[in-house]
């Protein structure tokens, strides 16, 4: 499984660094996904320990003349693997349009650097039955016209708008049917089925039902990464 930690504006505490060196992979793959200032720092830390460090952002402008925006160049350049892109909360608070995540997957992809494209629905359409329709259109506007998508540069985050940060989450059946559709669809667009993850309220609470949604690659984990004992818990299960 892949576990990756977004670790969204927050200001790690002195220790963290080193209960995540502490921490036992159990043979999976970890990744954390920090704010830019951090990123360094992290990624040299973490090396040794075998966790990978990514962003949460990276800027789809290429002009030189883009004053306050990074690069996926400068993000490869301090050590960052992979980045996230289209997360919700970029979406609804920063305006992220479909276009501009298209060209930061674009932009990441020419540097090398893994993108985990985040896709879910809101609560209305999943309520209407809708979720299946809306992951496609999303799914559809952004892969379509991307090239040289891989297994391992390209991984999909099935993250339901109404799950983040609420404490709800879907059953596992759900997230079973929505994780095998996905997988079918990007079929199309990449040479074979790609990654998905789930997220939205991971918690060692509720871990142990979201994992028995057959079909996951692993997990994307919100607030629950900032405790290293809790992300322990959470790989664990
Ligand atoms: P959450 O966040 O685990 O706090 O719900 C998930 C995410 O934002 O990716």
């Amino acid at each position: 499984m892949l576990y990756i930690g977004n670790f969204k504006m927050n200001i790690p505490t002195d220790d963290y660094i080193d209960s995540l060196i502490k921490l036992d992979k159990k043979g999976n793959e970890v990744g954390i996904a920090l704010p830019f200032p951090y990123i360094y720092q992290y990624a040299y830390a973490l090396n040794n320990a075998d966790i990978v460090v990514g962003a949460q952002n990276v800027t789809e402008a290429v002009i030189k003349e883009s004053t306050g925006e990074v690069s996926a160049e400068m993000l490869k350049g301090v050590g960052a693997e992979f980045v996230l892109v289209g997360h919700s909360e970029r979406k609804k608070l920063r305006g992220e349009t479909m276009s501009k995540i298209r060209e930061k997957c674009e932009q990441a992809l020419s540097k090398n650097l893994k993108v985990v494209l985040c896709v879910g629905e809101s609560r209305e359409d999943y309520e209407n039955g809708n979720t299946s329709k809306v992951l496609e259109k999303q799914l559809r506007e952004i892969l379509n016209s991307l090239k040289n998508i891989t297994y391992d540069n390209f991984i999909i985050a099935y993250e339901p708008i109404w799950a983040i940060g609420t404490g709800l989450i879907p059953t596992a059946d759900d997230i079973e049917i929505v994780v095998r559709h996905i997988k079918s669809m990007t079929g199309k667009w990449a040479k074979c089925e790609l990654r998905v993850l789930y997220g939205g309220s991971c918690k060692a609470s509720n871990i142990k039902l979201i994992k028995c949604a057959e079909g996951i690659d692993g997990l994307m984990i919100g607030d629950a990464c900032q405790d290293v004992k809790e992300l322990q818990k959470i790989i664990n299960a």
